[in-house]
Order: structure tokens, then sequence, then C-alpha cells
């Protein structure tokens, strides 16, 4: 026995140790935003609301049970000069009693989970505060997220905009596998089908731009199917759908400075260009680039093989939120797409440092 006690009073510290450190890890949340504990609209509060309300019942039992146990210990512990004590083999009534309690703990609980999965699962109607419900189709794609905004025709890929105060509709469904559609601080995950279309709803209630990530495994490429959800006041989330409209016009080829001016049927104003945007623009056609990414949020092609390119000089992230969007991040990444997501389908003729660089400079005006 001395033996076994000296051992386990050696492993008090490292015991400590581990628990301070669990107890740390909680304080990380704002370092780790991509919680469902720290929610940052309605669905989410009200699933935040139900696992609060369940925490601090489990709470209290725990102290009740544990209570009771640790009394029971102390209170009836037994001397060395103790005979052995009575055998006792079943009680009805002790059993009765263990079966019921729990029974009843959890039909009380039963009863705002069900209500909350009521609630989440209702469809979504106008309100007085946020008008009509803001529809957004979601389509998933290996390994990518698609967003298209029937409302203004906008479509764009793996930055979903939403204005905070307004509810979202979503209406989702897959090209390929199953995937599943999870915004932790918005709502819990929904799973999206090829064949059924799944609805998904949540009202921001704060600017900023919130992780999001498919939360079914669905490839090779599971891990980095991530994206962004970026809630703006009304005001800017206004100005970045005018935004995507206006730079909805189709490019034009470029042209030189001398033949800009040589134009007298230009009406409007031309946007100088250097020298490297412009073989920029030509190599994205030339580098069949274009042949699968469309850089129009609004006429663009419907079916998009590789994920809509609007804005994309701006987006906060790359390859489906797993890269940041640097100039050498995003240069990589058209050059070797592949040593970034093995298996992705972006197919890249051979092309040297500069031409990339010139593409990376031309997608940068795509603001
Ligand atoms: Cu899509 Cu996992």
């Amino acid at each position: 026995m001395r033996h076994f006690s000296a051992q386990w009073r050696r492993s008090i510290p490292t015991g400590l140790l581990l628990l301070g450190v669990m107890v740390l890890a909680g304080c990380a949340g704002e370092q780790y935003p991509q919680s469902s504990l720290h929610p940052k609209g309605d669905f989410a509060e009200l699933v935040d609301g139900l696992f609060m309300n369940t925490v601090w019942w489990a709470t209290a039992i725990f102290i009740l049970v544990e209570g009771a146990l640790l009394w029971a210990i102390f209170k009836f512990r037994g001397k060395p000069t103790d005979a052995e004590p009575k055998q006792i083999h079943g009680s009805t009534v002790i059993e009765i009693i263990w079966t019921v309690i729990p029974a009843a703990v959890l039909a009380v609980v039963a009863v705002p989970t069900v209500q909350t999965i009521f609630r989440t699962a209702a469809i979504p109607q106008a309100s007085a505060e946020g008008g009509e419900p803001l529809l957004v189709e979601v389509s998933g794609h290996q390994w990518w997220w698609e967003f298209y905004y029937p409302e203004y025709g906008i479509r764009t890929a793996n930055e979903l905009h939403v204005p905070v105060g307004r509810t979202v509709d979503l209406r989702m469904k897959t090209v390929d596998v199953l995937h599943s559609f999870w915004v932790p601080q918005f709502a819990g995950k929904r799973d999206v089908f090829p064949n059924r279309e799944t609805r998904l709803w949540f009202t921001a209630k704060e600017a900023g731009a919130y992780p999001g990530a498919c939360g079914e495994f669905c490839g090779e490429q599971h891990a980095k199917m991530l994206f962004h959800t970026i809630a703006s006041t009304s005001a800017d989330f206004d100005t970045w759908v005018t935004s995507r409209k206006a730079d909805s016009v189709a490019y034009a080829m470029p042209r030189s400075a001398a033949q800009i001016a040589a134009d007298t049927t230009a009406v409007a104003p031309v946007v100088p260009v250097s020298a490297q945007v412009a073989e920029g623009q030509r190599l994205f056609a030339m580098k069949t680039c274009s042949g699968c990414h469309s850089l129009q949020a609004v006429g663009g092609p419907k079916v998009a093989i590789g994920p809509n390119l609007s804005g994309i000089g701006s987006r906060r992230y790359i390859a489906s939120g797993w890269l940041e969007n640097t100039d050498e991040n995003l240069k990589h990444w058209i050059r070797f797409p592949d040593s970034v997501k093995s298996g992705v389908k972006m197919i890249v003729p051979p092309m040297t440092d500069a031409e990339a660089e010139a593409i990376v400079a031309f997608l940068r005006t795509k603001q």
C-alpha cells in the first residue's frame, strides 16, 4: 500500500498541470473562434442556450450525486476493527428509484430540446426589423462552396456575405458527394445532398468574419473545404452588392495606350492598366483559367466548374479558406495547386514565375 500511495503522490503535480492546461484551454475562445460556444446569431444562441441549460442541470445533479457519494464514503467508512458488513443482493425499491430519477431528468431535458429542434427547423419568416429573409442558394463542391443570391443575381464562392439583422435563408445542395455546411457561430451543421434540398437559416447579430467548414468527410481535401461568413452592416452589405454588380461587366481585351487615345467611340472613362496586368489578363484566358472560373458575379455561367472569382483581389482567403490571400500564396496556388490541395481539380499548364505573377497582378485588380 505504501508503494502505491507514494506513486500516487508523485503523480499529483502532473495531474494538476494537466488540469491547469485544460482550464486555460477553455480561455482561448477569441483565439479559436470556430466554436459554437461564442454564438453571434439567433440560431446559435438557441443552441447555446439549450447547451448551457443542460450544463447547469447536469452540474446540479453532479454535485448532488457526488456529494452524496463522498458523504456516504466518509460517514460509513470502515475501521480495521469492524466486522464484515452485512451482504446485500438486489433491492427492488432502490432499483426503481435509480431508474425513475434519471428517466425524469431526461424527460425534463427533453422539453427544451424538442422545442429548440422545432424552432431551428422552422421555415424563416419575414420580420418587422429584418424584412423578408435573404435567400442564398448554397452548393457544395469537392472542395469549395458556391453561393448564389437570386435576389441580386450574384454568384460567388467561399465567402458568404450576409447583412447583420436580416435573416438568411440558405437552401443547400451538392453537385457531387455529401458535404455538411457548418458556421458554428451562426448555426448548427446541416448535411447537403445531391438530390434533396436542405435548409438552414440564421440572423447575424454582430459584424465580422467568421470561419466555417465542411462537417462531413467528403474526400481527400475535406479538411481544406473551408469558407468564411462575412457579416456586415446593411449599408456595407449594399456596398458589396453594388461593387459585385459593377465588376460584372465583361472585361474588354487589353489595348495599348495609343489604341485607347485613338478610340473616339469610348464613352466611359477607360481605366489604364499596367502592361503586367494586361499580360495577366491575356494569360488568364490563354492558360485556360477562364475555362473553369468566371470573373463575373452577375451574368456569368450558371454551372461553374471552378469557384467564381469575382472580387478575388479583395477576398481574405484563397483555396477555399485555406491560404491567406497574399500575392505569394496566390502565385504558389496558381502554379502548384496540387501541392497545396492534392487531388484538386485545378489542372494548370506549365507556367513561369513571371507568368504566374502577371496573373496575380490581374486578379488583384478584381476588387
Ligand atoms: Cu465537403 Cu467535407
